[in-house]
């Protein structure tokens, strides 16, 4: 399937419901938009895809949000996605990539380890700190944040 690239204009509106399917919390989603630059991915002028990287420390960008649209998912868009940020994270001359998911995302652990991310901690409680209602997923909890990064 054919689909483009580009940076989301500042003027342009973010795709708000692709984005909280990777994150439930809209304030935490917005603060990520503020500071981050969210690249879309296109098919015939239809929005499939999304991700936000962000400048975190000094040469390393994470991807703080990735989501392909539901009726695409499944079809390789979320791997090229990740191909596409590693590029990207590299022509902004970084020499780190970084990701993190809840303990309960099997799916995107699976992704993120055959794309070549390394676990690389926890940040245990992540979830229950920073979200109002408990997430469930996989019929598990998420409570923790698993953290993984690929040198460039
Ligand atoms: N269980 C097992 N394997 C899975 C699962 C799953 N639930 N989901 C994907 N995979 C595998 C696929 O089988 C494929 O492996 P293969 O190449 O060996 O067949 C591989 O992962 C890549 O799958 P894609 O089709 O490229 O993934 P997709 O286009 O569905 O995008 C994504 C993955 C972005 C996670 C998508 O499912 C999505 O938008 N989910 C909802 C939002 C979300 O959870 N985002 C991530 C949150 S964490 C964050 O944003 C930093
Ligand atoms: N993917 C997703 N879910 C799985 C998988 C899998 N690969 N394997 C099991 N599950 C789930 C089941 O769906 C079930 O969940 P549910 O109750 O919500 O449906 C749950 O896990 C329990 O499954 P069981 O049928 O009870 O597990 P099983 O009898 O297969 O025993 C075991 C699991 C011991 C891991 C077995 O598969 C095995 O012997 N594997 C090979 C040896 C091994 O890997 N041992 C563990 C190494 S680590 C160690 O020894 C400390």
């Amino acid at each position: 399937m054919e689909f483009k690239f580009r940076l989301l204009e500042p003027a342009e509106e973010p795709p708000i419901d692709l984005l909280l399917l990777a994150d439930p919390s809209e304030k935490l989603v917005r603060d990520y938009l503020s500071r981050g630059s969210c690249y879309i991915a296109s098919s015939s002028n239809e929005i499939i895809g999304v991700f936000v990287l962000l400048k975190t420390r000094p040469e390393t960008i994470e991807i703080v949000n990735i989501a392909v649209r539901e009726d695409y998912q499944g079809k390789g868009i979320g791997r090229k996605l990740i191909e596409f940020a590693k590029e990207q994270a590299k022509r902004d001359k970084a020499k780190t990539i970084e990701i993190g998911t809840g303990n309960s995302s099997i799916g995107q652990l699976y992704l993120y380890q055959k794309c070549g991310f390394r676990i690389t901690g926890i940040d245990r409680d992540f979830f229950v700190r920073h979200y109002d209602e408990a997430i469930y997923e996989n019929g598990i909890q998420c409570r923790d944040m698993i953290r993984l990064s690929l040198d460039l």
